[in-house]
Formats: structure tokens, sequence, C-alpha cells
């Protein structure tokens, strides 16, 4: 079974949030169950830099994007196979998807198109002639045309499923971009790309893939509805069949808290002493009070209307009147990075911010915090909770998408059977964050109860094994007549399939 991961963003290449995640770790989570699986991303700068072994693959000259060169690389930590779409017109800046100022580049439609006409390329074994994959697998609305290309080719092609990580978030952009795309006119309609007068990427991919996932099963269901279907619920109805969820899992090489490189002491569920070290350790860096008592509160996120950043900063002087800290790592909407700084400068030692994105700092948040704020007006699937899961932070979350598949609300029956891992409210207000709150502080004063509900969060197995099971099975059931190519990961990580080892 040979397949193609087609993202805008891959870990540690690039990442600007949960997808770059997903692509670093589900696709060696498929290799170590058989899958040949390589990658394709644009080489933006900070791509090419981190790549290993890099050549040239092919190099010609697009009529649209100018001169662009395939390159063949592997993943610096995993050794799986990646193509990188080395287009300098198109890729070599700074910023995936903005520039500095947070503006969308103005030509995101082509970017994006372009990648997707590559990875269609390969799609059809026009640019790599030895290796044609049975299986497309596109990622969001930047690769929302790759199925849309494969639609338009003669058979034989490739199956073509799309995962759908953020519906809320569409790639669209005036018709007028249409003509550039490099697409036959029809589609340009109400059964294509055509979305209210405007060109959607990601209703192509909704329109023209052979199935289609979402990152949980709760999420699955809930983009049918008017409520969280941004518009495409009809047609996500109808074609109800041909979507399912499958819920992301995490890396566990990259997120373990016995073994984590950026802690400042390694702990685990039963030798928890390192985690109070690293508490320590993370005011200290954040010039909050050295308060091994105190229950730390953290909010790790994009700044975004999604995540709720807007009622967490109206929420900040309400928390500050609790026994608690806070502190907040995220950027995104420039006035609520401003405001945050400066609650920062009105709450000395109590609150802190960190803007900016800084990977390392993440883990330490996680491993220092005893509670992870995390409230949602979306969520289709949610990896920053089960980070903090898996590092001891209780998580505080609204009970939308994904976490209702994941987050177990701490009711009395829950906790006395030890099955109850964070806290769940469901209104989107202030007042059922911070009562939601109130009762993880309230149960942080009883020890006992507390170790229950972060040892039960801390034993939970939140990896990619069961998730990749069901893609590959639905690999299996696009393509039933591929066959099986052994592949395998040797124990330093590095990729090569069984027939060249
Ligand atoms: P989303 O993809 O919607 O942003 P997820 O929770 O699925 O939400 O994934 C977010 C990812 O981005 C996590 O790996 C999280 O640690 C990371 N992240 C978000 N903001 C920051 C930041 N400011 N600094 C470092 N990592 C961040
Ligand atoms: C999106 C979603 C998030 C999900 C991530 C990875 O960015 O907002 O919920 O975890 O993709 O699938």
């Amino acid at each position: 079974m040979r397949v193609l991961f087609a993202a805008s963003e891959i870990y540690p290449l690039a990442k600007t949030g949960g997808l770059a995640d997903v692509g670093a770790a589900l696709p060696v989570a498929l290799a170590e169950r058989g899958v040949d699986v390589r990658l394709i991303l644009p080489a933006y700068p900070e791509a090419l830099e981190a790549a290993a072994n890099k050549s040239v693959h092919v190099k010609f000259e697009d009529a649209v994007a100018g001169t662009t060169r395939l390159i063949t690389a592997r993943m610096p930590d995993s050794g799986l196979p990646v193509w990188l779409v080395d287009t300098p017109l198109l890729f070599n800046r700074r910023g995936l998807y903005q520039d500095q100022n947070g503006i969308d580049w103005a030509d995101n439609a082509e970017r994006f198109a372009h990648l997707s006409r590559i990875a269609a390329g390969i799609g059809l074994g026009r640019l790599a002639l030895e290796w044609r994959p049975d299986v497309v697998h596109a990622n969001d609305w930047h690769l929302g045309l790759l199925p849309a290309f494969l639609h338009t080719a003669q058979a034989p092609r490739p199956a073509t499923l799309f995962t759908i990580h953020n519906l809320a978030y569409q790639g669209l952009f005036p018709t007028s971009v249409f003509p550039k795309l490099g697409l036959p006119s029809n589609f340009l309609s109400v059964d294509g790309l055509e979305f209210y007068g405007k060109v959607s990427f990601l209703k192509a991919g909704i329109c023209f893939s052979d199935h289609m996932t979402t990152v949980s099963r709760t999420y699955a269901h809930e983009v049918t509805t008017q409520e969280f279907g941004c518009g495409l619920e009809g047609l996500l109805r109808r074609r109800k069949r041909a979507l399912s969820g499958i819920l992301n899992g995490i890396d566990g090489r990259i997120w373990d808290p016995s073994g984590d490189p950026h802690l400042a002491a390694p702990f685990g569920r039963q030798h928890l002493a390192g985690k109070s070290v690293c508490k320590a350790a993370l005011q200290r860096e954040l010039g909050l009070a050295p308060a091994s008592d105190l229950p730390l509160v953290v909010y790790v996120s994009r700044l975004t209307e999604q995540k709720m950043a807007d009622l967490v900063l109206k929420s900040v002087p309400d928390i500050m009147r609790r026994q608690v800290q806070m502190a907040i790592l995220g950027e995104g909407d420039a006035g609520l990075e401003r405001q945050f700084i400066d609650l920062a400068q009105l709450y000395p030692g109590q609150f802190a911010a960190y803007i900016g994105y800084e990977e390392p700092l993440a883990h330490r948040f996680h491993a220092g915090a005893d509670i992870l704020l995390h409230p949602s007006r979306f969520e289709p699937c949610g990896l920053t909770p089960l980070y903090a899961l898996r590092y001891g932070a209780v998580p505080v979350v609204r009970g939308v998408g994904g976490l209702v598949d994941t987050v177990i609300d701490a009711t009395d029956e829950k906790l006395r059977r030890g099955t109850a891992n964070g806290v769940v409210f469901e209104e989107v207000s202030p007042v059922a964050m911070l009562a939601a709150l109130d009762r993880a502080l309230a149960l942080y004063a009883q020890p006992i109860l507390w170790r229950r509900l972060q040892s039960f969060g801390m034993s939970q197995d939140f990896g990619w094994n069961a998730s990749a099971r069901h893609y590959s099975n639905l690999y299996r059931k696009l393509v039933p007549d591929a066959e099986p190519t052994p592949a395998t990961l040797d124990r330093r990580g590095s990729w090569h399939r069984c027939a060249e080892a």
C-alpha cells in the first residue's frame, strides 16, 4: 500500500498548529504498520534547512509559477521520505500563510494550487515514475484542489482521501483566481468549487475526494449541522456515507515527560517529584512568584476566536481574584496579544504572558502547569489538552468536537471510580468557564482526588496506534487490491523498505 501524504505543514519542517503534529506522527505510525508512505509539502526556507539528505529529483519551468525543483529528502527525525516543492517565487519567504503583519499572502490561491498540481503529478506517476501511490491523502483546504486535479485525470488514478482538520479555514478566493488554477471551466459550478460567489478550495476537497475524514468522531457529526458546518453542512450531509471521524493521536517520541529534553526534570505518573521541579522552573522562567502550593493555570493556544481567547482575556481579572497563578503562551490576534501583555504588567508575579511561538516552551508549560484552560467555540480534535493530560496538567475544556471524545468530566461518580481526567463545561460564557475553573480548583484543594484525576489522565493511551490502524483499514477499503508493501522503522528511526534493506 503506497500513500502520498500531502500537507501545507509538517513538524519539524514547518508548523503553525496541530496539523503539523499530525503530519509528523501519523505517517510514522502508518510506516510502522507496513504502509509505504511518502510526504509532500512546500520547500519553505525553514523546511529546506531542516530536511535531511536533500537532492534534486527533477527541475522544470512551470508556466505559472516559474522555476520549480522537486527535491527528495528525508525527515530529520523519522527518516521518512519527503518531497519538497521548491518554487522560490511562491515559497521562498518567511511566513507559511501570512506576512509579518498577519496579512494573508495575496497569492495563496496560486501557491497551494501549485502544491496540489505537483502532488497530483506524483499521484499520476508523471513526476516520480518509479513510485506511484495507491492513495493520495490530502489535508485541509491547502490541498483541497488535489482531489479535484486527480478527478480530472483518466484512469488509472490513485484513490483520494481528504482530511478536514478545520472546516472554519476554507481557502476562499475571488472567482477571478479560477483561470489560474488549471482546472476545467465546468469545475466552477455549484457542484464544484463555487461557494457563494467565491472559489472554495475546501469545497473542492469535499466534492472530489473518494472519502473524507475529520479528526474526531464527534466533529464528523458536528460538521453536518448548521452550528458547525460553516455553510457546508448540506453538502457534507449529502456525502455522509463518504465521511468518517478518526481521532488524532499524540507523538510519544516528542511528548513524553519522562524523557523530554526541554524539561528541568523528568517525571512520570509514578514519580511526580520532577513535575514540582518543572513548576518551580517555569515560575522562575516567567517571573511568577515561587509558590509551590498555588495552582498554576496555563493557556497554550493560537490567540483566535476558535480558542475563545477573547473570553479568556476578559476573564483574567476575575481569575486573578482567586488564589492562583496564570500563564499564557500564544500568538495570533495582534490586539489580544497587546492586551495580554498589558495584563501581565497589571498583575506582576501572578500573571505572565509569553507572546510568540516557542515549541520547547509549550513543553515546559504543560510540565509546569497544574491546570490547562482550553475553552473552544469549536474544536475538530484538540491536541493541546492531550499533551496536557500526558504531562499531568488537568484540562478544563468546553465539551465540543474532539474534546467530547477525549476529556472525561470529573463528576462525583467518575471521580470515585477514577475514570475522570478533566473538567468540562458547555456554555460559551465567562461564567460557565469560571465555574468550571472553580470546580477544578476545588479538586486541586483535595490532594487525593487531584492525584486520582492526574494519574488517570497520565495513564491513558492517546498514541497513534489505534488511529493509524483505522487509517490503514480505510486506505485498504479505498484500494482493496493494493499489494501490501512491508516497510519498517529501524531502531534509530530511519525508514527503509524491507525490499531495500
Ligand atoms: P490547533 O491546531 O487548532 O491550533 P491543537 O491543539 O490541535 O490546535 O494543536 C496546537 C499545536 O500548536 C500544539 O502542538 C501546541 O502545543 C502548539 N502551539 C500553539 N500555540 C503555540 C505557541 N504559541 N507556542 C508553541 N506551541 C504552540
Ligand atoms: C486543527 C484543529 C485542531 C486539530 C488539529 C490537528 O488545527 O483546530 O482541533 O487538533 O487541526 O488535526
